[in-house]
């Protein structure tokens, strides 16, 4: 008899962007002929920049001749881009990385999945609530929860409530835990930590030798000149940190594919003796027996980001991005609502009319507007009565959906 693994069984029915792909889905199949405007998922719809397909087109060119194809490449990614990455992401804020420091690979979501692997199943896992529900649910498959109680809170699992009334900025845990999931700017929330703020977490691991997982794939969505965008800016995050990093929202690479993770040599946890292990040996151990790169010509055009030319298209892409962050603000603001991100990040937290279940207003805006978005339970618990926009629609697109939804009534 086959077993299977029954902590998959604790998870909640579908991941949130499948169960709202199920609910379009049907919503077509009755009314096939609605003009469907997808504020969900956070994908892009610009395409990929012209000096970055360039890149990719030599590559493939490359990979068609003897005397360039190659095969697998190292697992850790080429040094080409590894050597880019150190240089234009962290040598110009003063920060120092050797090249067995960076680790490229095929998604954040993939490596955020993947990070746990590395730690004890006892762990003490810390998440931000709400918060996006991969740190979660990639626990719950591990084993590291209880069950999930009628509040919707997992066992075992310390949430940190992520709201208005602390800011958008999470108090430190009253209890001693382990692994500590950060992201900034935050997903749903699109608020950003400072680096008082993040100095605080990183105080707080050092003193109880845990290590906090920081999400910073949204991180070129900062506007605010005085906040990090890496969480190395703040002294002392080598030791008790790792950094995910993503090309999908920076250069429109969610379908292209690649992403990079940072295991500084400094982090150390503990074995069962309580002798101090490296990380970034786990990590390297983890990923060569696992993954077996990123291909070549993705690589090469993740280089041509940065790029001069590269780094002018990708800062448009932002742009227009965060053009449609300010409409969906703006127009929503101006009819009344209370909304928040959209300044440092491409996601717009709208504040629902009082009484309405996030979950319910799914449906409501797909009837009423033909207008989809992410209910904010699905982020977690704390989500409730809150409902995520994303700006990386198309700008007429966008303008429609704020046109429906300002002038529809929901009460
Ligand atoms: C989101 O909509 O939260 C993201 O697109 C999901 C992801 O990056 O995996």
């Amino acid at each position: 008899m086959t077993k299977i693994n029954s902590n998959y069984l604790k998870l909640q029915g579908s991941y949130l962007f499948a169960h709202i792909a199920k609910q379009i889905n049907a919503f077509l199949a009755k009314n096939p002929n609605a003009d469907i405007i997808r504020l969900g998922i956070g994908d892009v719809t610009l395409p990929i920049t012209k000096t970055v397909l360039d890149a990719m087109h030599s590559a493939v060119d490359e990979m068609g001749k003897k005397e360039s194809f190659r095969g697998y490449g190292p697992e850790q990614g080429y040094d080409f881009l590894i050597n880019t990455i150190i240089e234009n992401d962290y040598t110009p804020r003063s920060i120092q990385f050797s090249k067995e420091e960076v680790f490229v690979s095929d998604g954040a979501k993939c490596d955020v999945g993947n990070i746990q692997e590395l730690f004890s199943t006892d762990s003490i896992v810390a998440i931000c609530d709400p918060v996006y529900p991969v740190y979660l649910d990639s626990n719950v498959m591990a084993g590291r929860t209880g069950e999930i109680k009628d509040n919707g809170y997992f066992d075992k699992i310390v949430y940190l409530p992520t709201n208005k009334e602390n800011g958008f900025s999470p108090s430190l845990p009253d209890t001693n835990v382990n692994l500590i999931y950060l992201c900034s700017p935050n997903n749903p929330t699109g608020t950003a930590l400072t680096k008082e703020e993040l100095k605080k977490w990183i105080d707080y691991a050092t003193k109880n030798k845990a290590i906090i997982l920081y999400d910073a794939a949204y991180r070129e969505y900062i506007t605010d000149e005085t906040l990090p965008k890496s969480i190395y800016e703040v002294e002392g995050a080598k030791k008790v940190a790792i950094e995910f990093n993503s090309f999908s929202k920076t250069a429109g690479f969610t379908g292209v594919r690649c992403a990079y993770t940072v295991v500084p040599k400094e982090l150390e946890a503990y074995t069962d003796k309580g002798e101090l292990y490296s990380v970034n040996k786990l990590w390297n151990r983890r990923q060569t027996t696992k993954f077996n790169g990123v291909p070549y010509i993705v690589q090469k055009a993740a280089e041509a980001v940065y790029s001069p030319q590269g780094k002018k298209e990708t800062k448009e892409l932002i742009e227009y991005y965060m053009t449609n962050a300010k409409i969906i603000t703006d127009g929503l603001t101006n009819a009344g609502y209370e909304v928040y991100g959209g300044v440092n990040a491409p996601y717009i937290w709208w504040k629902l009319p009082a009484g309405i279940k996030s979950i319910d207003f799914l449906d409501i805006l797909l009837e009423k507007c033909h207008v989809v978005g992410t209910p904010g339970s699905g982020f977690g618990p704390e989500g409730e009565g809150y409902f995520r926009l994303t700006a990386f629609g198309d700008r007429d697109r966008t303008i429609e959906a704020v046109k429906r939804i300002t002038s529809t009534k929901f009460v």
